[in-house]
């Protein structure tokens, strides 16, 4: 259901440059040949069922890249075909990968336009919630949209963003997963005079694709950047806010600013809830709160 891009098993190994992580970062090849019928099944059902969900949910730059990258039910695709039309179309690389990588692997990749996508495919058991992100995830949730070029632009700002976060330290680096998770991950937009989904952390999910439009309990609000980078969120129930753009140019232009001075302000301030709604927050809808669990806030 949701991607938990916060714990990071990583080792750490002390040298004369002080203690370093230990990095298990290799690209792989994807190795389409070893899927077995299971796992083709497994995306044809996923697929099958987000694209029925998703049509009128997310918005039109997904489904249209989608469909223009030839994505399809039949089989798991095919990384090397993708790139062809990804790189005509906005230069962008998908890079196999084991799974979640150091933050700073991630970052470089993003700020090289390579998009690391994990290459296994959940069990047929875990159909309906696996914790950590799998290729559906990676591959139907993410990468449609590097075909819009805003928003691809907007991955690439992000890693170079992250390679500087990374250099101030910390606090710096909570504040900008802040901004990941509420816009990449988990991001809605305003179109056709309703809110669509462009977060791949609800497009790869059943249940989360209905509950953050159709569900009364969860808070949608304007987006906000220094709001959002102070906001607390869920990795392990669906969001309680969900924050809303205008478009991939507001995005794009609400983030273009050098975010250092940003950090710096930010660091006095207490971090704000998951769940709260704040005097001056654009109230789209205020959330009910219904099935909310107290903690349990990152
Ligand atoms: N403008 C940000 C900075 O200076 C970088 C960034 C761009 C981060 C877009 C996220 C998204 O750090
Ligand atoms: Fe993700």
């Amino acid at each position: 259901m949701v991607e938990a891009t916060i714990p990071r098993r990583v080792e750490h190994q002390q040298t004369d440059k002080g203690c370093v992580p230990v990095y298990t970062t290799a690209v792989v090849e994807q190795p389409w040949d070893s899927y077995s019928a299971d796992d083709h099944r497994t995306w044809g059902i996923l697929y099958t069922r987000q694209r029925g969900l998703l049509a009128g949910r997310a918005c039109e730059e997904f489904l249209r890249a989608q469909d223009a990258m030839g994505m399809g039910a039949d089989a798991i695709p095919k990384f090397s075909e993708l790139n062809r039309t990804l790189q005509a179309a906005t230069g962008w690389t998908l890079v196999g990968v084991e799974g979640l990588l150091p933050e700073l692997d991630f970052f470089e990749h993003l700020a090289h336009r390579r998009f690391p996508v994990t290459w296994w495919i959940r069990r047929p058991e875990q159909i309906d919630y696996i914790a950590e992100p799998d290729l559906f995830h990676d591959l139907f949730g993410h990468v449609p949209l590097l075909m819009d070029p805003v928003f691809a632009d907007y991955m690439q700002a992000y890693g170079r963003g992250g390679l500087k976060a990374h250099a101030i330290g910390p606090e710096a680096l909570q504040n900008l997963t802040r901004l990941y998770w509420y816009t990449v991950e988990f991001g809605l937009v305003r179109q056709g005079g309703g809110l669509r989904i462009y977060g791949a952390g609800i497009v790869s999910s059943a249940g989360e694709s209905r509950y953050c439009l159709e569900s009364d309990a969860p808070n949608r609000i304007g987006f906000d950047l220094e709001r959002i980078m102070r906001t607390r969120y869920r990795i392990d129930t669906y969001q309680k806010t969900y924050f809303v753009i205008d478009s991939f140019e507001q995005l794009m232009t609400a983030t273009a600013a050098d975010f250092t001075p940003i950090y710096a302000r930010l660091a006095d301030q207490p971090a704000i809830p998951a769940g709260a709604v704040l005097e001056g927050d654009t109230v789209i809808h205020r959330g009910s709160g219904e099935g909310w669990t107290d903690g349990g806030d990152v």
